[in-house]
């Protein structure tokens, strides 16, 4: 099968399209004609090895897997021997953090994060949803709580994880604000935002308004910075953690009213994960949310579609065409 390689971390030339062999297939496992994966920004994480403590998961050298790509949609082509959840011809999304997905083929253990697509779903449109569908949910209702009219603002609301954001906020029932550039103001209106800041023109974090939730999906703003713009229950909350905001999230954990929280979402077990993409699954299905995608590349094009991401500028997805 066409697989994308890599061996060493580096740029995105790194990532080589090879012929290797399919996959394995253990008992427990369903073996995926993958249609459609995805590049996020954790795929240019273990691209690159860093930061390195990565690295201590992927291999400190040289990475262990050589094959990326968590996020799949795809058929169900064939089945281990000790199957009963799937079967042959199912049309399948989620998400495996044993990764191998920029590939024709993945293997992935019917106990992993793996449902059945809605029939109205596309491939590329189902792709995206377990990496940054489910942390939404994971942040927003499962660590904030968020309730209805509560303010809700999402910093970065056109990205991958912002889009999802804003459209799961309103459907908990908030008061949403979007932060975006210009160029994306229409599209954050167009997915339900009450209100939104262009940053290149307001700083949310001085116009005088208190929010109950600030979800920095981007992680370009500090807990100090923010703190005045948040209600005396607020919470902060970033999607990636340095060691001040760690040392914040212990701290404000044990005193204070303003809290820092965050959590690591691919690392909660699958069957935590699996409860939310059922969620997910049935916001897609009625339509109550949707995935905003960027281009589309095809498997062969994975260095120009790294070298996009990587300028952390895309609006939405960005899907890969497999098959
Ligand atoms: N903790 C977890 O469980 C978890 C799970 C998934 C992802 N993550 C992390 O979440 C982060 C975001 O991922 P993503 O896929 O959403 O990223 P992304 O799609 O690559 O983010 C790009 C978006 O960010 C916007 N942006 C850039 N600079 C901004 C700024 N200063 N203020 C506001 N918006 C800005 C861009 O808009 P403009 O072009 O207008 O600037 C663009 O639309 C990544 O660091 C990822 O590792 C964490």
């Amino acid at each position: 099968m066409k697989a994308i390689v890599y061996e060493q971390y580096g740029s995105p030339e790194v990532l080589q399209l090879k012929e290797v062999a399919l996959p394995c297939l253990k008992p427990n496992e369903v073996l995926i004609k993958v249609h459609a994966t995805t590049v996020t920004a954790a795929d240019i994480m273990m691209r690159t090895g860093k930061p390195a403590i990565g690295r201590l998961y992927l291999g400190i050298k040289a990475p262990k897997r050589t094959i990326l790509g968590f996020e799949f949609a795809g058929e169900v082509v064939e089945l281990g021997s000790s199957v009963t959840l799937f079967k042959i011809g199912d049309k399948v999304f989620g998400g495996t953090t044993t990764l191998g997905c920029y590939a024709e083929y993945v293997c992935v253990s019917e106990q992993d994060v793996l449902t059945t697509m809605p029939e109205n779903l596309s491939y590329e449109a189902a792709a995206p949803v377990t990496g940054s569908a489910i942390t939404v949910l994971n942040f927003l209702k499962g660590k904030a709580n968020v309730q209805p009219n509560q303010k809700v603002l999402i910093n970065g609301a056109s990205g991958g994880v912002g889009t999802y954001a804003v459209q799961i906020a309103k459907y908990l029932g908030a008061d949403v604000t979007a932060v975006c550039s210009t160029g994306n103001i229409d599209m954050v209106k167009s997915l339900g935002a009450d209100h939104v800041i262009d940053y290149t023109q307001a700083d949310f974090t001085k116009n005088g308004v208190q929010y109950d939730v600030i979800f920095d999906t981007v992680s370009k703003r500090t807990f100090s910075e923010c703190k005045n713009a948040l209600t005396p229950k607020g919470v902060f909350m970033p999607t990636v953690l340095n060691g001040t905001l760690f040392f914040q999230m212990m701290w404000t954990s044990i005193i204070g009213g303003k809290k820092v929280k965050s959590s690591s979402t691919g690392l909660l077990p699958a069957k935590e994960r699996i409860i939310y993409l059922m969620e997910i699954k049935e916001l897609l299905k009625t339509g109550k949310i949707k995935t905003v995608m960027d281009a589309h590349y095809p498997l062969s094009q994975m260095e120009a579609a790294h070298a996009y991401v990587e300028k952390g500028h895309k609006k939405g997805n960005l899907v890969i065409t497999v098959n």
